[in-house]
């Protein structure tokens, strides 16, 4: 009896010890401190609406009686903050791929990148000063507002700012 016990002992402390040379696991790392505070709602009026309608308010011309009213910017200052328009639409594709905002699926990903990339187009289009260039990339990234509504905000009266001739009729 005696006997056994030692070796039960011995077993156990044969276990223990194992499981102390087990390498411990690293801790979770903590997450960044990201103020998610805006619902999804929130980032798209304020955040990537905002800066979309920058991009689409410079973008084509206004017809009227008297005569056309082009759009695009005409100094420097102008083109320079539908540049930073891009930017920041460049960065909101980011926005949408943070952890709490990505529900994880393949196609969000690629229509938060498709946005990124329809952010540097605008970029490109306004540091060349290229007015047809910058309609087409407002065209463009109004597309890529739509490919993920369609998916994700089915319900969406999608009532973005945008002038009737600088988008597909689908604008309402
Ligand atoms: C990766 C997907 C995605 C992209 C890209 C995207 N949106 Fe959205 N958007 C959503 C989702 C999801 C909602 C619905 C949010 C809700 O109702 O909770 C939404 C809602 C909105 C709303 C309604 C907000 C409200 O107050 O109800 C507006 C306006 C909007 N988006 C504008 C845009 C514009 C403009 C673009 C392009 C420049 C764009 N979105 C690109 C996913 C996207």
């Amino acid at each position: 009896m005696v006997r056994i016990r030692s070796r039960l002992a011995a077993l156990a402390a044969l276990v223990l010890l194992s499981a102390c040379q087990q390498p411990a696991l690293p801790p979770a790392p903590e997450p960044p401190p990201f103020d998610l505070g805006f619902d999804m709602k929130m980032l798209m009026s304020h955040v990537i609406e905002a800066a979309a309608e920058v991009v689409w308010d410079s973008a084509g011309e206004i017809v009227y009686a008297e005569g056309v009213q082009d759009l695009a910017p005409t100094d420097e200052e102008g083109w320079h903050h539908v540049e930073a328009a891009g930017a920041m639409i460049v960065e909101a594709g980011n926005l949408l791929l943070l952890p709490g905002r990505d529900p994880g699926k393949a196609d969000w990903k690629q229509f938060a990148s498709g946005l990124s990339a329809m952010g540097h187009k605008v970029m490109h289009a306004a540091k060349a000063k290229d007015k047809d260039a910058l309609f087409q990339a407002g065209a463009d990234l109004y597309s890529m507002c739509v490919a993920c509504h369609q998916v994700y905000a089915l319900n969406l009266p999608v009532k973005v700012d945008i002038q009737e001739n600088t988008a597909p009729d689908n604008a309402e």
